[in-house]
């Protein structure tokens, strides 16, 4: 069994909050083992607890199709949440819940080590940028010790705000570009090569 199996059966049986007693199914997260990119979503929904699999109900498909537009599929990319049982009812996951849920996330990326990590929604950009307003700093990358935080609208939010919508699109657009000059980012600066990308 490879440590991230290990770490899926972990989680599966998983009672440090009270999220899993009323769960179906814990969802621990899928993709390639060595995927470059790894997207961090909220928390599973009610189709995500029946299916024990991540963003497959209507932010899923949304999801499947701003990959396609920048030529992903989602077999390429791994994609996790900050919590790994569903809230009841959807609401927010609770800061004890998150804290419980963390050393599982952690160890995915450290397990994965995707060069860049992308952020969907206000809970998993608060991982990585505490304090921060996605407002202000959707769509612009950091690099932090090597791996290249991207922090994104979650797509459930744009799926019925078209003006956030087209947001999104644009922000994911960028992701190719900078892919591609992911070498050339200085870690926690602003690199002079790739000005025309949104960084800070
Ligand atoms: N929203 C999320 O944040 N994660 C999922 O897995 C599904 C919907």
């Amino acid at each position: 069994m490879s440590e991230l199996s290990d770490l899926y059966a972990q989680i599966r049986d998983c009672t440090l909050c009270s999220l899993a007693r009323a769960r179906a199914r814990a969802v621990p997260g899928e993709g390639p083992e060595d995927a470059a990119v790894m997207f961090i979503g909220e928390a599973p929904g009610f189709h995500e607890d029946k299916s024990g699999r991540p963003f497959v109900g209507a932010a899923g498909r949304f999801l499947e199709e701003l990959l396609a537009s920048v030529n992903l599929t989602r077999e390429q990319v791994y994609i996790a949440n900050v919590i790994k049982c569903r809230p009841p009812g959807n609401r927010d996951p609770l800061p004890d819940e998150i804290e419980a849920c963390q050393p599982y996330l952690d160890r995915q990326i450290e397990l994965i080590r995707p060069q860049m990590v992308i952020t969907l929604g206000r809970f998993s950009m608060a991982r990585y940028f505490p304090g921060s307003k996605i407002s202000v700093i959707h769509g612009r990358a950091r690099k932090i010790n090597g791996v290249l935080y991207y922090p994104m609208y979650h797509p459930a939010a744009a799926l019925h705000q078209p003006k956030l919508r087209r947001t999104v699109e644009e922000d994911m657009a960028k992701i190719p570009e900078l892919l591609a000059e992911i070498d050339q980012i200085r870690d926690g600066q602003q690199p002079t090569d790739v000005q025309q990308l949104s960084l800070f």
